[in-house]
């Protein structure tokens, strides 16, 4: 018995040569600005000590530049070992032609279904019942960021939400501040939806968006925000714009513009200015209207390879990824919040302790927009958005009329 054992260690080891052995994974990213570069180094980190080796496979330029790239390589043949993706329907195309590895063992025995929350992270990863990726935090788009010295400089309060400061704006002009800064690309598409989401609510958006509720869309409601859109036009014109959304929130660090309308990964980069939320910065979710978060966030997906190290290795690093250090240790750096709630989170910012508190109100926490609608009609929608905050010749009710046939149109 114990002869016949042996042998079928042996067996396994001459036929898996490699497996066990320390094997490098290219893991393919957008995380390139201070805050996202220095939470990625706490994943590659713990990736290191399980033997294995991080690759970094960066991409400069954000999700719109990086995306199309990983999916290309995957489709081409040339896949990464590693990737992320935010969680919803990009990878669709690459599940249906069974380009990815299948994780539903390992989803099973470490039990990501109770150990992760909430539970729409791990259905975006799920393909008729079988678990293809990983999710790694929980990101959301509805905040708004200002530096409180700009304000106190001018003997001002620092406002408490986006009518406050746009109250303020004209002054802070004067003042020769910006009062909002802004990227171009879909950080524009951002500010736009989070600004709809801030005075029409949470459900108009989610029926607009999800359910495809045209009355709405083209409905006074809508019609009244494309009109404060308009407005705020003065404030972000085109020649003010930034290329990258780090750069726009750098403005703000600088104090050179007052406000900045970004996802929660820009108090990644406040904390790498060593900037204290609560005392230097405020982050208001919901622009400090009403609380609010979706469910943005990351995910990893490991392409098939015909090379078991590879595949033993990938496994190891979705697991690696929801361990309890790793997900405090990245994390805290990202500005995102934890995919489990069994962690120490006491050395948690104002900000994620408002992004907890949220998350307990499941009312208040409403799906990303890739959850809800296609990519390319996303594209469509940020685009018009982009034109629209850009030409101030264009009328709201023609903005508000092409957004109404972009969500007409969109596949269901
Ligand atoms: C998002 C991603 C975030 C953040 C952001 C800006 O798509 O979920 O992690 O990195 O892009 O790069």
């Amino acid at each position: 018995m114990k002869a016949f054992t042996m042998a079928a260690v042996l067996a396994a080891t001459v036929a898996l040569p490699s497996v066990g052995m320390a094997t490098d994974l290219e893991v393919t990213h957008w995380w390139t600005s201070g805050g996202e570069a220095a939470a990625v180094a706490e994943f590659a980190k713990a990736f290191d000590a399980t033997g294995n080796h991080w690759v970094d496979g960066a991409i400069a330029g954000s999700g719109d530049v990086a995306r199309p790239i990983i999916i290309s390589r995957i489709m081409g043949g040339n896949p990464m070992g590693a990737t992320q993706l935010n969680p919803g329907k990009d990878a669709d195309d690459l599940i249906a032609a069974g380009l990815m590895q299948d994780l539903t063992d390992l989803a099973t025995a470490e039990d990501w279904a109770h150990i992760l929350r909430p539970a729409s992270q791990l259905e975006s990863c799920t393909k008729d019942g079988k678990v293809y990726c990983v999710p790694v935090n929980l990101h959301s788009a509805q905040w708004m960021w200002t530096n409180r010295k700009v304000f106190t400089d001018l003997g001002m309060e620092p406002p408490k939400d986006i009518n406050e400061l746009l109250a303020l704006a004209p002054k802070l002009q004067e003042a020769g501040i910006q009062p909002l800064s802004l990227a171009q690309g879909w950080p524009v598409g951002l500010m736009v939806n989070d600004i709809l989401v801030a005075q029409a609510g949470v459900d108009n958006f989610v029926k607009v968006y999800k359910d495809r509720d045209l009355a709405i869309a083209g409905g006074p409601e809508f019609g009244k925000i494309f009109e404060t859109l308009a407005s705020i036009r003065q404030y972000t014109p085109a020649d003010k714009m930034v290329p990258q959304w780090n750069e726009a929130v750098g403005l703000v660090i600088q104090g050179k513009a007052a406000a900045n309308i970004m996802g929660d990964w820009a108090g990644g980069e406040f904390q790498v200015a060593k900037m204290v939320a609560g005392t230097d910065y405020d982050c208001l979710p919901g622009l400090g209207v009403t609380p609010v978060l979706n469910t943005g966030g990351d995910v990893f997906y490991f392409p098939k390879s015909a090379d078991p190290a590879v595949t033993e290795a990938q496994l190891k690093l979705a697991s690696t990824l929801v361990t309890k250090e790793v997900q405090v240790a990245f994390n805290l750096k990202k500005g995102s919040l934890p995919m489990r709630a069994d962690v120490d989170l006491s050395a948690a910012n104002d900000c994620m302790k408002k992004g907890l508190e949220i998350l307990d109100h499941s009312s208040a926490v409403f799906p990303n927009d890739i959850q809800m609608i296609d990519r390319d009609s996303l594209n469509q929608i940020n685009d018009l958005f982009t034109e629209f905050m850009a030409n101030p010749d264009m009328a709201a009710a023609d903005a508000q009329a092409k957004f109404v046939s972009i969500i007409e149109a969109a596949p269901k």
